[in-house]
């Protein structure tokens, strides 16, 4: 909790346009403590989305609430409000109290915010923003990081600004859930360090990775450009068999991932093969949706609960995608990717 500290998150505040931001050790952290501020807990029933990293889950699940999962659009791969209605009544069908909707912002492309919000509003949800892979990413002129009532980043090394280790910071614009989420990141402190006036965890950042930060920060803006022209060239130059994100009027992605989806009938492990031995690394992001993963049997999940998650998950491909990838090396990706299909 070095003068680093206090520097960096005036930086991140102002970038993001929110009153408050509190660094804190990893993105996980940072949407464990919002949580923990907002009281959630056994009985709760918080919905979110099954495709997406394991944390966004594990905090639920950690706190004794339950998750409560709604499918995704197939191009955008972010949670589809649609089925939100079907989750709060699943909700409501297993004696849970629903408080929390957590939106994903995927591969760095904000979740659908604005029917996301009429929904919470409705059912009076708190929305806490899940923008681990978000930061940068935006909606018109509103920053991923400023959605919901508190998001959460990471500053993970693969993350769109990332520091040297872990880290991660909570946003927002609620003076009293803030100063809460202050004192749960330092142990629930009170006065101070050694007077405790909630049940916290030591959430804190190294003031060596603010301090990496606080340089980065400075050419992020230029390496989100950089990413978006890399993702165009890509989509411009990928064979039309495989389809390409979609990114809808007025969004923006910070590119923190470029994912395809490959035909029904292509072998993606052979796809994987082939372009290994061409040099060229390619991930699935995530090849077991969260419903399905062995940890959360006891949600009573089975295979067909989330069909558009289920088939996407099979079909998905993320290629090489960071600011300083040249176009030799794309050109080279797109050859290898295009004389498969
Ligand atoms: C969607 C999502 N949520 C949460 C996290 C957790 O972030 P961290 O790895 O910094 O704890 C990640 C990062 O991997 C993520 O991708």
């Amino acid at each position: 909790m070095g003068p680093e500290i206090d520097e960096l998150e005036e930086k991140l505040s102002n970038y993001i346009g929110v009153k408050h931001c509190i660094s804190c050790s990893s993105g996980t952290d940072a949407l464990l403590i919002p949580l923990v501020a907002m009281g959630i807990g056994p009985g709760d029933a918080v919905i979110t989305t099954p495709f997406t990293y394991i944390a966004t889950v594990e905090v639920i699940a950690i706190l004794g609430a339950t998750p409560i999962f709604c499918d995704i659009y197939d191009r955008t791969f972010n949670i589809n409000p649609a089925g939100l209605e079907e989750a709060y009544n699943d909700a409501l069908s297993k004696n849970l109290n629903p408080k929390v909707i957590i939106p994903v912002d995927l591969f760095g492309l904000p979740a659908r915010y604005r029917l996301i919000e009429e929904f919470a509003n409705e059912k009076n949800l708190l929305i806490l923003e899940d923008a681990a892979q978000g930061f940068g990413g935006k909606i018109g002129d509103k920053l991923a990081g400023s959605f919901g009532d508190v998001a959460g980043t990471s500053f993970f090394p693969a993350k769109p600004l990332g520091c040297y280790g872990d880290g991660g910071a909570i946003f927002t614009n609620n003076d009293e859930l803030a100063e809460k989420m202050k004192s749960i990141r330092v142990h629930g402190e009170g006065k101070d360090k050694y007077e405790n006036d909630r049940i916290g965890i030591n959430g804190r950042l190294d003031s060596i990775q603010a301090a990496v930060l606080i340089e980065k920060i400075e050419i992020f803006d230029d390496e989100l450009k950089r990413r978006e022209k890399i993702a165009k060239y890509y989509t411009q130059n990928i064979h039309k068999l495989f389809i390409s994100p979609l990114i809808p009027n007025k969004y923006f992605s910070s590119w923190a991932q470029y994912s395809i989806i490959i035909p029904d009938i292509m072998d993606r492990k052979r796809l994987i093969d082939n372009l290994s031995r061409e040099g060229i690394p390619s991930m699935v992001y995530y090849k077991i949706p969260v419903h399905l993963q062995k940890g959360y049997k006891k949600y009573g999940y089975s295979i067909g609960d989330f069909k558009i998650t289920e088939d996407i998950s099979n079909r998905i491909l993320s290629l090489p995608m960071y600011p300083y990838l040249d176009q030799e090396d794309q050109n080279h990706i797109i050859s290898a990717l295009n004389s498969h299909s």
